[in-house]
């Protein structure tokens, strides 16, 4: 393959939403900070970029999203304790979160829109290419799709989004998209 487009090493992951779907589970508790399996949502996310090659990580939050910033930084308190009960286990688990990537966090004000979310990141990145993960949207660890859509990136340029066909009873839950088949399609999903 040749790469005739800059590598994108930056990630932006909105998380700054209300979350009202999920009420009352999210009244007080990020909607992105739900646990699934062991671990909050959001660190699925960061890790799927994280194991993309970008680890220079820009999360947009907002009121009531403390618990994010917080769960991405060390907690000494926590590590001593485990450390003094010799549990080498736990404290392996609690220190992995913070010392996934490089966070940067912007507050969005104002929840106005996953749009407006992104413009956020506007004074992060620049004029560099960037991918944006959303907070609440798990993919599947063994599936390399980011890794796919920044290599497709690389090679024809311009911008790549990752749709999922949904059954048309469910169509009017989710944002949808117009799509045509092009000729420099290089995968489907
Ligand atoms: P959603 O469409 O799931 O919106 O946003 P939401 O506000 O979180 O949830 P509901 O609709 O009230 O239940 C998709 C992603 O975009 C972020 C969310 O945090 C989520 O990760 N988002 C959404 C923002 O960062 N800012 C916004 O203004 C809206």
């Amino acid at each position: 393959m040749t790469q005739s487009h800059p590598r994108i090493s930056k990630a932006v992951i909105p998380a700054a939403g209300l979350g009202t779907r999920f009420l009352p589970a999210t009244k007080a508790t990020p909607k992105e900070m739900l646990p699934v399996v062991d671990k909050p949502a959001i660190q699925y996310v960061v890790e799927e970029a994280v194991s993309a090659g970008l680890d220079d990580v820009l999360m947009i939050t907002g009121r009531n999203k403390r618990p994010l910033e917080d769960h991405f930084d060390r907690n000494y308190e926590l590590e001593s304790a485990l450390q003094k009960k010799g549990d080498a286990a736990r404290l392996e688990k609690v220190q992995q979160s913070s010392d996934l990537a490089t966070m940067h966090y912007v507050r969005q004000g104002d929840p106005k829109g996953l749009g407006h979310a992104v413009l956020c990141a506007a004074p992060h990145v620049g004029q560099e290419p960037f991918a944006v993960l959303l907070g609440d949207d798990l993919i599947d660890p063994r599936d390399p799709l980011l890794q796919r859509m920044i290599e497709v990136r690389e090679q024809h340029g311009g911008s790549v989004v990752a749709l999922m066909e949904v059954a048309p009873a469910q169509i009017h839950l989710y944002g949808c998209a117009a799509v045509e088949s092009t000729t420099t399609a290089t995968s489907s999903r």
